[in-house]
């Protein structure tokens, strides 16, 4: 079974809560997308771990993590992350780097952070990770990659080149400009901590799919910040929803089975951006400290709104969803008014859409219906049945409305918190 874990809103969905809970079943976790500005939070046994760019199998040392071609990798992120695992205990484990994935160097977070100054009031808000910067070199054909950094000469040459083009974006940008040799040997170092774990991931990954393994693809992000389906150019750089997995890992698209979407009961957003469904007030603030919704990367507070069907529709027809986990459900329970979106109203007419320019969307105001509320605590609640009668009839309201059905209800952040439908 080839399964897809994918963000179905605007990230922090609890991805990592659901990549853990269903890796148990898998014998591989594929990251395909993305870099360390993802925050994957997992608890289990009363430990928390907030992994960036590590696939969260990392806790089992039977399971193999892929982090694939798709990915931006920041080599020294990544090597801090798994010092950090170390230092929990976390010493045995299977990792593979694609030798294929881009290579985070400092002058894309420099460019990151610069792009974003330079914008002004209209910054994107990011990460300033330099993923969007990585991204961009990967595709004008000056990136390096994670396996250039093992042959001197070879990245020696494709530095070089890089740095003729990038010292001249730095300057224009009145940013130092940065030296070859210091940042050839710093590299070129982590090339050589990282190698135990450099391969064709490509190679691996069909081995496993020919011996019919279980493979949990994990994605960063979600449908909504998808550089091609997202709210551009609010948006991160890569590809979040299934399509994102052929092109991420170098598995083709028929051996894909299931794409399971991870939402939230209701939506949040960081960073800046459309959110029609967003809420302020007391309301907002009442769901920020419940459900902590604070950013696992930056810290910044989330935004948070009301549960949009029509971005989940989207989500939906764009990355196939197959079912959905509903997650953080407990933090509805005592919310003095409960409403979803059906439908936005644009200039007078209702639509079901996400509009492509931001121009429109900015426009669109949510239809609501309203909903009645429940105030029992749900977090020790094993099954579908012993749910609320209200807490049921949310979630028979949401498979109505986005014609996709249910198989997790997250009802605390906890691996044992989640129930099975
Ligand atoms: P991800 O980026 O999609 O993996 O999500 P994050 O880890 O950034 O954010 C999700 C947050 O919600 C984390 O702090 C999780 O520990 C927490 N969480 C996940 N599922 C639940 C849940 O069902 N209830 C509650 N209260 N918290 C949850
Ligand atoms: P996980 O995997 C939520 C947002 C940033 C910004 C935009 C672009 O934890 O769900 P970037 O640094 O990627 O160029 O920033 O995307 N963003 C996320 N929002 N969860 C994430 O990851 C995010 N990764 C990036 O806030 O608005
Ligand atoms: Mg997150």
């Amino acid at each position: 079974m080839r399964l897809v874990v994918t963000g179905a809103q605007w990230g922090d969905e609890g991805k990592g809560k659901m990549t853990d809970f269903l890796a148990q079943k898998s014998d591989v976790v594929v990251r395909y997308q993305g870099g360390n500005n993802a925050g994957h939070t997992i608890l289990f046994n009363g430990n928390k771990y907030a992994l960036q760019s590590i696939p969260s199998g990392i806790f089992n040392p039977k399971i193999k993590n892929v982090m694939a071609n798709g990915m931006v990798v920041n080599p020294k992120a990544a090597l801090e992350e798994l010092a950090k695992l170390h230092s929990m205990g976390i010493t045995d484990y299977q990792l593979f780097i694609s030798d294929r994935a881009a290579v985070i160097m400092p002058y894309h977070i420099a460019l990151d952070g610069a792009y974003e100054t330079a914008k002004g009031g209209k910054m994107i808000g990011t990460t300033k990770k330099g993923i969007g910067t990585a991204y961009a070199d990967k595709y004008a054909r000056i990136g390096i990659r994670i396996g250039d950094l093992l042959d001197r000469d070879y990245f020696a040459e494709r530095l070089n080149d890089a740095l003729s083009v990038k010292n001249l974006e730095l300057k224009m940008l009145g940013l130092e400009t940065m030296e070859f040799e210091p940042l050839f040997e710093e590299y070129l170092e982590y090339g050589q901590k990282l190698k135990p774990f450099i391969c064709d991931t490509s190679i691996l990954l069909n081995k496993e799919v020919e011996k019919d393994s279980n493979i949990l693809f994990e994605g960063a992000q979600g449908v909504m910040l998808c550089i091609e389906h997202g709210t551009y150019p609010f948006v991160t750089s890569s590809s979040p929803s299934t399509i994102g997995v052929p092109i991420g890992t170098g598995i083709p698209p028929k051996y894909i089975d299931h794409a399971l979407g991870i939402c939230k009961a209701y939506n949040t957003r960081v960073g800046a951006g459309s959110f029609p469904t967003e809420l302020d007030g007391d309301l907002a603030h009442w769901i920020r400290e419940r459900g902590h919704e604070y950013g696992t990367v930056t810290g910044r507070p989330r935004r948070v709104g009301y549960l949009d069907t029509v971005a989940l529709r989207h989500a939906c027809r764009i990355s196939g969803l197959d079912s959905l986990a509903i997650m953080l459900f407990d933090v509805l329970s005592g919310i003095s008014e409960l409403k979803i979106c059906t439908n936005y109203e644009l200039d007078g007419e209702i639509i079901d859409f996400i509009p492509s320019t931001l121009s429109a969307y900015n426009r669109c105001k949510p239809v609501f219906i309203d909903m009645p509320i429940w105030n029992e605590d749900i977090t020790q609640i094993k099954s579908f049945g012993d749910l609320p009668e209200n807490a049921k009839f949310y979630l028979k309201k949401i498979e109505e409305l986005v014609k996709t059905k249910i198989a997790y209800v997250s009802v605390g952040p906890d691996r044992t918190q989640t129930i099975e439908i």
